[in-house]
């Protein structure tokens, strides 16, 4: 036997340590050994019942990764049949749980008669979040423990429970302080001098009541409609607790298997394991090592408190850190604190912070006029105008002011960093530090490392991401990095599809059934057509060409429609939140068409798809051949936090992947041969299809 399970007594009880560091990960060793030591307890009349815990940190946090695709995570014993092993055991078993109990390691809690779990323990099946279905019982057992309707919650949610509320809700019997050992050795006594066991798959009572009314189902699937769209596993968890409630025990088990099947191997389960761990990969910097010193950020400093300032503002104070926020002009300090203000109080209105939470927050922040008071500031992020000489000021003015070692970061979406470094004479503290609007919400900071920043202050930087809950990219200088950049033909290819016979709605419609949480046209609406305005004279004074470019942006803008913030944009907003279309819109449209003789057709919502992607996902080759993204799953991190790509197609360069390289690369050729040279493919894109090879080879 391994010593993946540890055995030992405890008087005529076996107690078997689950140990498969760093997770116990329910590996084959693990399940053969827990098979094997249960045969063992059974065929050893001096043992009267077995108790299971985990080895080292926690219980077990579920499948083991490592085995994640090999044919060993299906191999003998599986989990589905050691789970029945354990419960149908003639000798009492009991969870003494410890840490985590999440995924696979939870449902073989389940399985126990008994689960004992220490008060900081965290418990739950978290396996919606990898586009799949917990496949060795959860979704019948747990509702057999809670009830239909709290098992259905726990189940799409992926949510890991306080071990108190888990009592709570059934499906752990005692909650103890510090070790659950002892108290679990108690019950398992207990309940091999009773005799009774309680196997969870025959209990009844808890889904009767979902059994006499069926609609339960389709009532929660409604419920969660919105905020699951186009996820195929949430649904596919309810009709899993449905075949639990409706079927008898062993079909619904084989139900919850097919089911599993079904989706384990789907390309939305491969996106989202994708996407989980590439958020973890973007963390690693091959040439910043992990033990790179990182600075310690005590206090923080913000200049410009308006739409960014005062987000970046909340975050620091969100995370403990005391930050005093800069503005030149005292009464926009005053607005711009005020907003911060009633931004906590809605969400004290919606029940989601106490006021004592908002008024402590509102205490660490510290307004000013002066720079000066960022003297003692261990970093700094600057939100003023989109301006190049404003910012140059600004970093010149800091550079005296700042204490020495402060990290100088910029909140710039598109401006070169090097020339902002280069008005201090500390370029190497100087960073970008992008953060996404609304930038209390928005979960991503693209950090862009300029050419002299040093490797101290990334780290710290990425550290900091991580302290304000934030996901940090790294990523290098170009012209609106990577997120921005990529966005550009997104875009522009949206305006040409306007020219050529579509409206606003129909592109905005087709985006959002891809999965995005809106359009490119009701996107631009939210942010203001004035910032794309005022980007696209830049870059074409900046680079004038006799390339193709579409005005229709331009006359909007010229009308004052700059998006919901004025009523209308693209789109009409009655409301000031709902996008109905517009006749004046639709006429500049077709009117443009008219003046460019260009005969308006009709355009599928795939190409539409096709148009608006494929040269999002080519620029993001150039990106990855200009070295500015380190690797394709940075840029799949940085669209799918900042932009709402949609986490089951796994970012655009795995989506890619998805649906074939050559497949992306010979529609861009197509594309080209019609449009022009915009629609050139990207050299790396060419070289991995003609290789027939993915994104993720590289
Ligand atoms: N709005 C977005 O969606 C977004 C997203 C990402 C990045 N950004 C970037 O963030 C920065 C700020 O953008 P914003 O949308 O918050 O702009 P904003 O106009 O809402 O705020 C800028 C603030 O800076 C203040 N300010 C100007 N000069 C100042 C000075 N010398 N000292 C102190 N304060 C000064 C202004 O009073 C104003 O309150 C820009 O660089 C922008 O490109 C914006």
């Amino acid at each position: 036997m391994s010593d993946a399970v540890l055995i030992e007594r405890h008087g005529s009880i076996l107690v078997l340590s689950l140990n498969n560091p760093p997770v116990n990960g329910l590996g084959l060793a693990l399940r053969t050994g827990i098979s094997e030591a249960l045969d063992q307890a059974e065929a050893d009349d001096a043992v009267t019942a077995v108790v299971i815990k985990g080895a080292g940190r926690m219980f077990s946090a579920g499948a083991d990764i490592s085995e994640f695709g090999t044919p060993r995570s299906l191999a003998d014993p599986n989990l589905p049949s050691v789970c029945l092993r354990i419960e149908n055991s003639k000798k009492p078993v009991v969870a003494a749980i410890h840490g985590v109990a999440a995924g696979g390691g939870l449902e073989t809690a389940l399985s126990c008669h008994y689960r004992v779990a220490s008060t900081k323990t965290r418990l739950g099946l978290p396996e919606v979040t990898l586009g799949i279905i917990p496949g060795a019982g959860g979704t019948q057992r747990l509702p057999r423990l809670t009830g239909v309707e709290a098992a259905l919650k726990l189940i799409t949610s992926g949510e890991l429970a306080p071990a108190a509320k888990a009592q709570k809700l059934g499906y752990v019997d005692e909650v103890v302080e510090g070790d659950p050992l002892e108290a679990a050795l108690a019950a398992a006594e207990r309940l091999a001098a009773s005799g009774a066991l309680r196997r969870t798959m025959e209990i009844e009572e808890k889904i009767a009541e979902a059994r006499a009314n069926p609609g339960v189902f389709d009532e929660f699937a409604k419920s969660i409609a919105k905020k699951a769209r186009g996820f195929d596993a949430p649904f596919a968890c309810i009709e899993a607790v449905k075949a639990a409630a409706t079927l008898p025990g062993p079909e619904g088990l084989a139900k919850e298997r097919e089911i599993f099947k079904g989706l384990v191997g789907s390309s939305q389960a491969a996106s989202q394991r994708h996407a989980f761990f590439a958020e973890r990969e973007v963390a690693k910097i091959p040439d910043v090592p992990k033990d790179t010193p990182v600075k310690e950020i005590a206090t923080a400093g913000v200049i410009g408190c308006g739409t960014m300032g005062g987000g970046i503002t909340m975050n620091f104070a969100n995370a403990g850190i005391p930050v005093t926020v800069v503005e030149n002009d005292p009464a926009a300090l005053d607005r711009g604190l005020e907003t911060i203000a009633k931004n906590y109080q809605a969400t004290v209105d919606k029940g989601r912070m106490t006021q004592e939470d908002m008024d402590s927050r509102m205490t660490l922040i510290t307004g000013a006029t002066d720079m000066a008071a960022l003297s003692e500031a261990d970093v700094i992020v600057e939100a003023v105008f989109e301006e190049m000489d404003l910012k140059k000021q600004i970093f010149g003015a800091l550079d005296s002011v700042a204490k020495p070692g402060a990290i100088l970061a910029t909140n710039t979406s598109m401006l070169d960093i090097n020339v902002i470094a280069a008005a201090t004479s500390r370029p190497e503290s100087v960073i970008g530090t992008h953060f996404f609007s609304p930038a209390n919400v928005m979960k991503l900071m693209e950090n862009v490392r300029g050419e002299k920043t040093a490797p101290e202050t990334i780290a710290t930087v990425m550290d900091l991401s991580k302290k304000l809950k934030k996901v940090g990219v790294l990523v290098g200088v170009c012209d609106g990095f990577v997120g921005n950049r990529m966005l550009g033909p997104y875009l522009r290819e949206a305006g040409f599809l306007l020219e050529e016979g579509a409206l606003p709605a129909q592109v905005d419609k087709a985006i959002y059934d891809f999965g995005f949480p809106m359009g490119p046209f009701a996107m631009m609406d939210l942010a203001g057509n004035d910032v794309g305005w005022r980007i696209r004279k830049r870059q074409r004074a900046e680079n004038p060409n006799n390339l193709r470019y579409s005005d229709i942006a331009d006359q909007i803008c010229e009308l004052g429609r700059f998006g919901q913030k004025t009523g209308g944009g693209w789109h009409d907003y009655d409301d000031g939140r709902t996008p109905t279309p517009s006749a004046k819109v639709e006429e500049i449209v077709v009117e443009t068409s008219k003046r460019l003789g260009i005969e308006r057709r009709k355009i599928s919502d795939q190409e539409i798809v096709e148009r608006c992607l494929y040269p999002l996902i080519n620029e993001g080759a150039k990106v990855l051949e200009e070295g500015i993204a380190m690797r394709p799953c940075d840029i799949d991190i940085v669209w799918l936090f900042g932009y709402g790509f949609p986490r089951y197609r796994g970012g655009p360069m795995f989506y890619a992947d998805t649906v074939g390289v050559k497949t992306v690369y010979d529609k861009m050729c197509e594309f080209h041969e019609q449009h022009g040279d915009l629609m050139k493919p990207a050299p790396l894109l060419e070289k991995l299809a003609k290789a027939d090879k993915r994104f993720a080879d590289l």
